[in-house]
This record gives C-alpha cells, sequence and structure tokens, in this order.
C-alpha cells in the first residue's frame, strides 16, 4: 500500500503528463481493486462458498447474537427497599402521582417516575421517558407474561424481556409502537432485580371510530408479512384487539395523530433473519464506503462497510472485531466505556457506536450523511440497540457538533463521555467542533494508508492541548492494518 503522501507527490509529477497520469492512474485503480479482491478470497473463502451454497447461518445466529446492547443496570438499593409493585402503586397513591396498571407492568408516566427515589439513580433520559416496570421480579432474562390461567401458549412462545426489545423496535419502525429508549434492570433494596421498559411517554388525543379496526388490520398484514407472530392465547378475536380501544393498548399520538398500540408483548419474532438479510440488502449502498468488490458486492460491486451482528455477512470492517483489539489498550490505561457517553463522528451503520452499548455504554450518538444516518436509525433498531440518536449532514470545519446532541446529554463533563474518531480523519480533517464537544478521551483510528501516527496527533495538538496514552494496529474484514491509538485531552492552559 502506497502512503497518502507518496500518492500526493508522485500524483504532483504526473499531473503535468496528462496522458501518462490516466494510465497510471487506470493502472493503480485496477491494481488495487484485484489486491483487494484477491484478499477478500483469502480471508472470506470459506463464507462466501457456504452463502454461495445457500447454507446460511443466519437462522441461527440472531436469537443468540442480538439485541446486542446490554442492558443499563442500576443498583437503587441505597433509595429503595422494594420495587414491589404493590408498593409502588401505595407510594405514588399517596401523592397523586398518576400511574397506569396493566396486567403484566405498572406504568410510570415520565413526572411520576422523576418524582420518585429513583429518579436521582436513573440515567438520563429523553424528557418524555415514561418507565414501565414489570409486575413480575426478574432480570432481563426473565419473561415479561406472568403465568396466569388461560395463558399457557403464551407463557410457552412467549420471549424473554431482552429478545423482547427486538420485538419492540421492529414495531417501532412499522410505526406502530412508540420508541423504546432502555431497558433497565433496577436491584432494590432487598437485592431483588427488577426490568423496566424506559419508552416514549406519548401525549394522547380521543380516538377515532374505526381507529381499532385500522390498527388490527395493520398488525395483521405485519404478520402475513414479515417476521411479527402474535402470541396470545385467545389469537386475533382477544379482547386485546377489540374496539374501541384495543383493551387500553390504543392509543392516538397527539402530536403526529397516528394510532399507536402500545402491548408489543403480544407478539414475539419468528424468522427474522429473513428480515435482517433484506435490511442489509436496503443499506448496502448507503453504507458503502470506498472501493469495489465484484466478490462481495456482485455487479454493483458495492458491499456493507460495517458487519451487522446477527447476520453471517463479511464486510469491509467488523465492528466486533475493531473494539476487541481495543479492549486490552482501554484496560491497561483504566478507561471504561461503561456508563459513558460515547460520540462516533462518521458512524456509517453506527455499528461501531452498536459495540460500544454492548460494552455497557450510557448513550451513543453518531453523525453521519443524511442517508447514512437513516440507514444507521434502521439498522440499530433491528439489532436491538435504544441509547442512540444520530445527526444526518454534511460535516465540514464550521460543523458544530455539539449544536447536534440531544438535549439530555447537553449538560455532561468532559469525564462523562468519549469521543470516537475512526477512519475519519482523512475524510473531514480535524473537525473545529471537537473543541467544544464534552469528551476526555478519543479512541482514534487512522487510515490503511496513512503517514506516521505522530503527523495526526501533532496537527490535533495544534488545535487543542491532547496526549498520547497508547497506540496499536489493527487489522480485521477486508481492511489492511491500521493505526489505532487512545488520546487523551489536557486541560488548555
Ligand atoms: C471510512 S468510513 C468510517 C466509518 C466508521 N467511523 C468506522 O470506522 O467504521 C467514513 C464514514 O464517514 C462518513 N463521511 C465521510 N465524509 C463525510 C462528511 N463530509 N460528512 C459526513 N459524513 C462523512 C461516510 O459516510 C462514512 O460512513
Amino acid at each position: 500500500m502506497i502512503s497518502r503522501e507518496r500518492r500526493d507527490r508522485i500524483k504532483s509529477v504526473l499531473i503535468r503528463y496528462p496522458a501518462l497520469f490516466r494510465v497510471v492512474r487506470a493502472t493503480y485503480i485496477t491494481y488495487a481493486s484485484l489486491q483487494r479482491e484477491v484478499f477478500t478470497l483469502f480471508r472470506f473463502a470459506p463464507r462466501l462458498i457456504k452463502s454461495g451454497l445457500g447454507s446460511s447461518r443466519d437462522r441461527e445466529t440472531w436469537q443468540r447474537d442480538l439485541p446486542v446492547q446490554r442492558p443499563m443496570s442500576v443498583d437503587a438499593g441505597s433509595v429503595t427497599p422494594t420495587l414491589n409493585p404493590q408498593q409502588i402503586k401505595a407510594w405514588c397513591s399517596a401523592r397523586k402521582l398518576p400511574f397506569f396498571e396493566g396486567g403484566d407492568a405498572i406504568y410510570l408516566p415520565p413526572q411520576t417516575w422523576r418524582a420518585t427515589p429513583l429518579g436521582p439513580v436513573l440515567p438520563g433520559y429523553p424528557a418524555n421517558a415514561g418507565l414501565k416496570i414489570a409486575q413480575q421480579a426478574g432480570n432481563a432474562d426473565a419473561p415479561y407474561v406472568m403465568a396466569r390461567a388461560g395463558r399457557a401458549v403464551a407463557q410457552k412462545l412467549t420471549f424473554p424481556h431482552r429478545l423482547q426489545t427486538l420485538t419492540f423496535n421492529y414495531m417501532h419502525l412499522q410505526g406502530v409502537a412508540p420508541r423504546l429508549y432502555d431497558l433497565i434492570e433496577i436491584r432494590d433494596g432487598s437485592k431483588v432485580v427488577w426490568t423496566a421498559y424506559v419508552v416514549e411517554h406519548v401525549e394522547t388525543s380521543p380516538l377515532q371510530q374505526g381507529d381499532c379496526e385500522s390498527m388490527v388490520e395493520k398488525l395483521r398484514s405485519l404478520e402475513r408479512s414479515g417476521p411479527l407472530k402474535l402470541i396470545s392465547g385467545a389469537g386475533w378475536s382477544g379482547m386485546d384487539f377489540e374496539p374501541p380501544n384495543c383493551n387500553n393498548n390504543l392509543i392516538r399520538d397527539a402530536a403526529s395523530g397516528r394510532a399507536l398500540y402500545v402491548d408489543v408483548h403480544n407478539f414475539i419474532l419468528e424468522g427474522y433473519d429473513a428480515h435482517l438479510r433484506g435490511l442489509a440488502e436496503t443499506v448496502t449502498e448507503q453504507s458503502h464506503f470506498g472501493g469495489r468488490s465484484r466478490l462481495l458486492g456482485g455487479k454493483r460491486g458495492s458491499f456493507l462497510y460495517q458487519e451487522i451482528p446477527g447476520l453471517d455477512r463479511p464486510a469491509k470492517r467488523s465492528p466486533r472485531m475493531r473494539l476487541q483489539a481495543w479492549d486490552p489498550l482501554l484496560e491497561r490505561a483504566g478507561v471504561s466505556i461503561e456508563g459513558k457517553a460515547v460520540f462516533d463522528i462518521g458512524c456509517n451503520l453506527g455499528l461501531m457506536g452498536a459495540e460500544y452499548l454492548r460494552r455497557g455504554a450510557r448513550w451513543m450518538h453518531g453523525w453521519d450523511q443524511p442517508d447514512v444516518a437513516a440507514a444507521a436509525h434502521q439498522v440499530l433498531l433491528s439489532i436491538g440497540c435504544t441509547r442512540f440518536s444520530l445527526t444526518g449532514g454534511a460535516l465540514r470545519p464550521e460543523t458544530d457538533l455539539a449544536a447536534g446532541l440531544p438535549e439530555h446529554l447537553r449538560t455532561i463533563g468532559n469525564d462523562g463521555a468519549i469521543l470516537s474518531y475512526l477512519a475519519i480523519r482523512g475524510h473531514v480533517g480535524w473537525l473545529p467542533g471537537l473543541d467544544k464537544l464534552p469528551w476526555r478521551y478519543m479512541l482514534y483510528e487512522g487510515h490503511q494508508e496513512d503517514a506516521d501516527l505522530d503527523t495526526y496527533v501533532a496537527e490535533l495538538n495544534a488545535r487543542m492541548p491532547v496526549r498520547l496514552i497508547t497506540t496499536d494496529r489493527v487489522s480485521d474484514g477486508v481492511s489492511a492494518p491500521r493505526d489505532i491509538a487512545l488520546i487523551e485531552r489536557q486541560p488548555r492552559a
């Protein structure tokens, strides 16, 4: 691989001889793409042969690999002796705070849970976040549905909370459910763990005639055409689908005028691998970045830049392997991603962000071009991530990165955030907006054809004081080794 500097020097000479320049350029492009195909063949031959023979492992992998995001975990032992549903109800009733009780959960609207002792100990969420606490104690691997007479079928088929985040996100992407912001395991003072869903609270307007029938038709059509599967023992004729309000599961969002179905727990997902494959097809063009490959991308040549978890499909980079390369560096430096907000500049499909969420990051905010950010939104939700937000737009020197942050991250200090600047410097330089973003540590990755790492660290240092903590090299996917470096921001003199 020729370094960026050397290439520029050769270019500056050849540019004086246009015919020769064109020949050398075409030869170099052919050479580089041949090199990529050979590399691909060596690294992915068994996987490519397997998928060519139609023996995909996806059928088994999605339930094992998803959701990628680790549930948030909070110890509320010091603020509440118990989260027993009876106690929660009594506490709220005594203070006249509104709450809603369903068969399997208690729902606390935003102003209610923020007024409880849980308010100060839970992480910051968007202002419109409500809290739905499962009535049955258990961690994220426990089933949501409570065992009751007449519920045998549902009990057998039901998903644990962890997998149910996929169903929630799927229904949200189809426009029939509110947004899920998180799944939290809360340990009370008696050391009992309760699982809660942090969900978008919807201000409602009255239902209109026909809302229930249209919703049921929409849900039935989703079941016919995709991975959604109804598990309720009573089927479509059960009271959860009866007019006028689907047993209080149907609401109308006053802001958008849309009807939403709030009990996603009547459903699970089946054959989700086919859905993920379809999704990968629809986002390949947006994710693709750099040279094309016939082997990976067929006639069009475009292929995924980042591997999608749960799907056995090679890509240019493997976020999972990349973060594994970071783990020992972070450990040696005593830097943890857990509980931090991570800012990912040029995030592509957001899948490095998904890996940060796997390590327990509190939130991930990513920036990329509008169509890429829209694809990232679909992919992140589809692999079970919820603690994220994205800004779509071209990154320019004048981009105010801090202005893109969601409200609940605006008060974060440098120690609470990590910057992810991976394979992006060569495309946008060191963005001046980095200075106004809160972060203490930067996870930096260079490019395959880079010069010495020190050159770039010195460039950054000229803009803002930083210190290089440790470095290494990483090689994954169809990519040659690149420098990685853990960089710490220093106080301004
Ligand atoms: C080489 S990829 C790196 C992606 C990701 N950081 C990673 O390492 O996996 C560069 C990403 O930056 C985005 N990008 C490049 N230039 C950009 C710009 N000017 N504005 C917004 N996004 C840009 C591309 O769309 C692409 O997703």
